[in-house]
């Protein structure tokens, strides 16, 4: 069967078939082929399951099968507001962060932004969704020299001052961070504001790993948003674990939420309305304790892959949140690295699927080098099977 080439979005907004997002199911098909674990792709395990059966199987005869209103259905709003600790918030209902992160970037760039910013590595969607939106994009690397994910603060300041005090520039902030685990500190959130307020910026806040932070405290997102400057994307796709039912939601000062309504109903429209009404059950329903737990499972389950990674000859670096681990195989980084061939020589070798993550870094970059994901989004007897075959892996210098 001839490869089929996934849809990029190109510089002047129309599309192309290309290859940076399709590398998921490429290496979810070679999982398949060898019968591997796959922690290529970021599926989260399947915790909510029969609460989202039960909450649907009841939604269903009360429904209609109609539109909603555009925002949302109003208590779906509120319980995402409390869900978000912010109950005077106001959310628009999207289908999922992706599309929150579309319509946040249509309506900067409608207010005059001309640039989106974030960190490298980064989301591999990230540049398909700005040229979507006609925005340049540039990047920020994140410093793993420490074994950790740092943010130099300094370093961003200066890519956000590069044009000139009034940047025009969004700022994309993804923490907890897909690919690296960074996670803000309240300190570093809190010079982040003052960078925005003094640059003239904004702040694009991709909030889906929000509930998979092992150690940060809560992020200011009231004063944030009071700024007036900050927009928040997130979902229920990794929290409740729900990618397919497409919920998610964007937050913002009232102004800028009403154009982001407008967007939305040029997009979707509404999510689906039997979806919308089993996510309140279950955001009424999951208890912070039942979260937090689900946190916690989730940190265990790094606790024993990064070791693992560690132990069969990984550098890796630890995340302080969020559902993977970045490692790679020192020996490999000399010269001029193929992602793609140690990806697929850990699968044949030892049967375990990580994503090679060329696509997360800008071409020239120097950071690059070599750099896979692995995925304990995965259930905890997965992660435990992937560290015994780890174990197993064959060492090329001893
Ligand atoms: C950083 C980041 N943002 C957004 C998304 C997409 O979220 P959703 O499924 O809610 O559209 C993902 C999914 O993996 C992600 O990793």
């Amino acid at each position: 069967m001839g490869r089929r080439a996934a849809i990029t979005a190109t510089d002047n907004g129309t599309v192309r078939a290309e290859d940076p997002i399709q590398v998921y199911q490429r290496m979810s098909a070679l999982a398949a082929e060898l019968g591997a674990i796959n922690l290529a792709q970021g599926v989260p395990e399947p915790r909510y399951d029969d609460r989202w059966r039960a909450a649907i199987a009841a939604a269903l005869p009360g429904s209609h099968f109609q539109y909603t209103q555009a925002r949302g259905i109003p208590e779906l709003r509120s319980a995402v507001a409390a869900h978000l600790g912010i109950i005077d918030a106001d959310p628009v209902i999207t289908s999922g962060c992706t599309e929150s992160l579309l319509i946040a970037l249509h309506v900067l760039r409608s207010r005059g932004c001309e640039r989106a910013l974030w960190l490298e590595p980064y989301y591999s969607y990230y540049p398909g969704l700005a040229r979507l939106a006609g925005l340049e994009h540039g990047c920020v690397p994140v410093d793993f020299a420490s074994g950790r994910p740092l943010l130099d603060l300094d370093r961003l300041r200066r890519a956000l001052t590069e044009r000139g005090s009034r940047s025009r520039t969004v700022l994309v902030l993804n923490s907890p961070h897909n690919p690296s685990g960074l996670t803000l500190e309240a300190g570093q959130w809190q010079r982040i504001r003052e960078l925005v307020a003094s640059t003239g910026s904004t702040v694009l806040i991709d909030d889906v790993y929000r509930d998979f932070r092992y150690g940060a405290a809560e992020p200011p997102y009231r004063d944030l948003l009071a700024d007036g400057t900050t927009m928040i994307a997130g979902s229920l796709s990794k929290s409740l674990a729900a990618t397919g039912l497409r919920l998610g939601w964007l937050l913002a000062s009232p102004d800028v939420a009403a154009a982001a309504e407008a967007v939305h109903m040029h997009m979707s429209n509404c999510a689906p309305e039997f979806a919308q009404r089993a996510a309140i059950t279950l955001l009424t329903g999951t208890t912070p304790a039942e979260l937090a737990e689900t946190t916690a499972a989730y940190r265990d389950k790094r606790d024993v892959l990064v070791p693992a990674l560690a132990a069969a000859g990984f550098e890796v670096v630890v995340p302080d949140g969020g559902h993977f681990a970045m490692a790679r195989d020192a020996a490999e980084t000399d010269g001029r690295p193929d992602t793609t061939a140690a990806a697929h020589a850990l699968a044949h070798a030892v049967g375990v699927v990580p994503l090679p993550l060329d696509t997360f870094f800008e071409p020239g970059s120097p950071s690059r080098s070599a750099w896979l994901r692995f995925s304990f989004a995965v259930r905890a007897d997965a992660v435990a099977e992937a560290t015994r075959r780890l174990a197993a892996r064959p060492r090329r210098h001893a």
